[in-house]
Parts: structure tokens; C-alpha cells; sequence
């Protein structure tokens, strides 16, 4: 009561693209305010119409969001309901804030302060038990994709039965995992791990069974590959991120993507294949060498350009969160990129792949996704400062012909049609926007060098 769940609620329902239900409204449409109706009918009767209205809310087909009473849980019918078919997080607040928030209300269990107390004191050990802590919409975005935010110093929860690791992570952080050891599997660094080789080669160490989980430890090369591993070895392992770059905390280890390399093109084969835990720990970003941090940097700023919040600004650890649970919102309502919606997070990377294909991959993807994002906020008649002063990208050495020629292969390979994601204004991305080659032509050749 007076957490805070219906502001949450829709929040997280605007942003997951999910409608939105409010338990007690339902309630109050069918049966009147719900104060008279505990003062005609009672608390029990009560919980037996909350109780009803809750399963068919949790038994309907379309995923959504409900805000539930605060007292809904103690029914251990909705308890089982909710086990069953949702993912139940308990937004934990103070009680001060929450007797602020009901006092002026008439809600009949908020009636004095000594009972409000004792009441959320009764409930906290069921709401602990039973779901998921959030205290704000982020957590909630973060807390239904498994992602958390540590510290170095926490103490591992899991217990990996195997690892995947970049050998270079390894070395400047080893980890420590609890006994007995999991078998370790370096990971050369560099792109060329993520081949079929390299897959081949894991299939072949590998010996746990389908329990696993498999624990990828490093950038998106290793994340992307250990999680295809685990999507196909044993027809599938359950398997955790722990992601060590900026471009894996707040883009590649989230939304379930995995897949390797072929020599003609990147990342053809794959699977969605969704971790049940991803660990970020930031402070393992003091040893990440700059080019690295600047390609990630570049997936905050389009974030932040999609989101509408200017992320760059906070501090690096409030910056991964807000990027993570952005990208973890994006995914939620488009799982696997069936609505078009995570089509969104492709803002500037259609220019992006054009430019490194023109290069044959030797321009950076941070510095390609930076002139893509300039392109993209040209188009879209935005400013671009944020991307010059933050990113700074060069105009990209290649040949002008060869990039416009990967554009046309893209375009072949979406129907003869070149889709951009552009912007109405911060926050505000649309797609599909289909503009005449020429002005796309044009903006593509003031991204490279004269
Ligand atoms: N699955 C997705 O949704 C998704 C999204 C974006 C990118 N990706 C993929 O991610 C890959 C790129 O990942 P990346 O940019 O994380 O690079 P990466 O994994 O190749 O790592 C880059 C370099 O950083 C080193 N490194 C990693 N963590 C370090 C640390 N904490 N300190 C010092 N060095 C460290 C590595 O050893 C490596 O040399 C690409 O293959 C791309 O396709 C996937």
C-alpha cells in the first residue's frame, strides 16, 4: 500500500509496450469504491472478489502488467496464480514514505498510523519471499530479464558449471568461483573467436550436463559466443553473462541475442537465446583499454537518444543501468524481434554496417555507429552536438562507391527497401522511414573523408 505500484505499473507498461492493468481500479469498476465495500461486505469478502479478479487477469492471454493490492499475496491461490504466470516484483519502500503517500487517502487499512505499521511489518517477510525487489521502474526492467548490478566485492550467488572465458578478462580479473571449480574454457580476445571453430572447439571440451549453467565472462565476442554454445550444446543450457565491457553491460549481453561469425558476413548463425542471469560488475571497466570504452560509449549515446534521458551525463555505474534497463524494456516487448519494435535500437547502424563493410571491418563499430548516429540526427533534423562533443568521430576513410554498394546489398536484402530509424525529437524514434536514395546517398558521403 502506497509503494507506489500503479505509478510503477504504467511506467513499466509504456515501456514494455504492455497494457496495463491496476487490480483495485478493476475492482472498483465492478464493484463500487472499495471502502464501502469493506464497510458493507467486509475484509473477507473482499479478498474473495480480489482473489477472482486477480486470476483472471493472470490467466488472460496477452502479456501485461498488473499492479496488485498490497494485500492480494496473502491469498495462496493468487501466490500459486502468480508463480505460474508472471513475474512478480515487490516494490520495497520505507513505511514512512508509504503512510505519507495513504494517510490523506480513504483506503481502509491506512486508517491510523500504529496499524498501517504493524500491517506492512506483517506483510514484508511475504512480499520478501515471494518477489523480486525493485525499488524504482529500472530495477523492474533490469529484475525481469535476471540482469543485476554488483559490486566487486559481492559474493557470487551462482554456481557456473562451466566457464567461457576471454583470456585477457581472465587474467587482469580471475574470478572467484565458489568450489568445487567449474572447468575454465579461454577464449582467445579478438573478433575471430566468434567463429564456428571456436563453437566447434567448446562442443567438443565441454562436459557438463543440461543443468549447466554455462557462464560467459568478457565482451559481446565472448558473450555472443558462449551463448550460442549454450543455446545448441545438449539442444540448449541454461547459461549466464557476465558481461566486462561497456558495449556488453549495455547493449550485447541483453535481449538474448547469440551467434558466431561466418566468413561471409557477421553474425549469421545464431539463436535467441536469453541468459537467466546477467552480472555487471562496472568497476572491472577501469581496465578497459579507450578505443573499447569509446565503442561503448557510442551505444550510450544512441541509447540516450532513444530513450529521451541523457545518460552520458550520470556517473558510469547509473549510466550502465539506465542503458541496460532501457535495452532490457526494448527487449521485453519485442523478445524476438517479431513487432519491429527492437528494430529501434538500430539508430545510425544502418550507415554504421555500410561504413565497415566498406572498410572490410578495419574501422572501429563504436566509430561507425558514432557517423551513423550523425546521420541519422541530420536526417532527422536534430542537433548533433552530443555525438561530436562526446563521441568526436572522423570522417571514415573508404571508398564512397564501396559503402553505398553495402547499403544496396542491405536494401536487397530487406525487399529493395532501405528502413531508417529516425527521431521526432529526443525519446521519440520512428521506424520505418523510407527516404529517396539520393538523401540517403548524400548524408552516407558526408560521413567519409573527401
Ligand atoms: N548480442 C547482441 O545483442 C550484441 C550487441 C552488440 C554487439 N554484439 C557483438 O559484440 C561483439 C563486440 O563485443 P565487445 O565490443 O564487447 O568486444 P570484445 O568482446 O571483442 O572485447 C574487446 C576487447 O576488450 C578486451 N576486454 C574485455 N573486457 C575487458 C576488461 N574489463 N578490461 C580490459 N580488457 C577487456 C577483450 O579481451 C578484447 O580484447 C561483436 O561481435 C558484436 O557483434 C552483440
Amino acid at each position: 500500500m502506497g509503494a507506489g505500484k500503479t505509478t510503477i505499473g504504467k511506467k513499466v507498461a509504456r515501456l514494455t509496450e504492455r497494457p496495463f492493468f491496476d487490480l483495485d481500479e478493476e475492482i472498483e469498476k465492478r464493484h463500487g469504491p472499495i471502502a464501502k465495500f469493506f464497510e458493507e461486505r467486509g475484509e473477507a469478502e473482499f479478498r474473495g472478489i480480489e482473489e477472482e479478479a486477480a486470476r483472471e487477469f493472470l490467466r488472460g492471454h496477452e502479456p501485461h502488467v498488473i499492479a496488485l493490492g498490497g494485500g492480494a499475496v496473502i491469498s495462496v491461490e493468487t501466490r500459486a496464480e502468480l508463480g505460474r504466470r508472471a513475474f512478480t516484483v515487490w516494490i520495497d519502500v520505507d513505511v514512512g514514505h508509504a503512510w505519507a503517500r495513504v494517510r490523506e487517502t480513504n483506503r481502509p487499512l491506512a486508517q491510523d498510523e500504529v496499524s498501517f505499521r504493524n500491517l506492512f511489518q506483517d506483510r514484508q517477510e511475504l512480499y520478501r519471499e515471494f518477489g523480486m525487489p525493485a525499488r524504482d521502474v529500472e530495477d523492474v526492467l533490469l529484475a525481469a530479464l535476471g540482469i543485476s548490478l554488483v559490486a566487486a566485492s559481492d559474493e557470487v550467488t551462482f554456481r557456473p558449471g562451466a566457464v567461457v572465458a576471454d583470456e585477457n578478462v581472465l587474467r587482469l580479473h580471475p574470478l572467484d568461483l565458489p568450489s568445487p571449480a567449474p572447468s575454465i574454457h579461454p577464449v582467445a580476445p579478438g573478433k575471430s573467436a566468434k567463429s564456428l571453430e571456436m563453437a566447434g572447439r567448446l562442443w567438443d571440451d565441454l562436459s557438463i550436463d543440461r543443468s549447466g549453467p554455462l557462464l560467459a565472462y568478457g565482451g559481446g565476442t565472448t558473450t555472443d559466443l558462449a551463448g550460442f554454445v549454450a543455446a545448441t550444446y545438449l539442444r540448449g543450457l541454461p547459461w549466464i553473462a557476465q558481461p566486462t565491457t561497456l558495449v556488453g553491460q549495455v547493449d550485447a549481453a541483453i535481449g538474448g541475442k547469440t551467434g558466431i561469425d561466418l566468413e561471409k558476413g557477421k553474425n549469421l548463425v545464431g539463436s535467441f537465446h536469453y541468459p537467466e542471469l546477467v552480472v555487471i560488475d562496472s568497476s572491472v571497466l577501469a581496465t578497459l583499454p579507450k578505443h573499447e570504452r569509446r565503442n561503448g560509449m557510442a551505444e550510450v549515446v544512441k541509447t540516450g537518444l532513444l530513450s529521451g534521458r541523457p545518460a552520458w551525463e550520470l556517473a558510469e555505474r547509473e549510466m550502465i543501468r539506465a542503458c541496460a534497463a532501457f535495452k532490457a524494456a526494448v527487449c521485453i516487448s519485442d523478445p524476438y524481434e517479431q513487432t519491429g519494435r527492437r528494430s529501434i535500437l538500430n539508430l545510425g547502424h544502418t550507415f554504421a554496417h555500410a561504413l565497415e563493410a566498406a572498410s572490410d571491418y578495419e574501422l572501429a563499430h563504436g566509430e561507425a555507429v558514432a557517423l551513423g548516429l550523425l546521420a541519422a540526427l541530420r536526417l532527422s533534423g536534430m542537433e548533433t552536438d552530443v555525438v561530436e562533443e562526446l563521441l568526436r568521430p572522423e570522417p571514415a576513410r573508404v571508398d564512397p562507391e564501396r559503402a553505398w554498394a553495402a547499403m544496396q546489398r542491405d536494401k536487397k536484402a530487406l525487399a529493395g527497401r532501405i528502413r531508417l530509424v529516425l527521431l521526432e525529437g529526443p525519446g521519440k524514434p520512428v521506424f520505418p522511414v523510407e527516404l529517396p536514395d539520393a538523401e540517403v546517398r548524400r548524408e552516407l558521403e558526408r560521413l567519409i573523408a573527401k
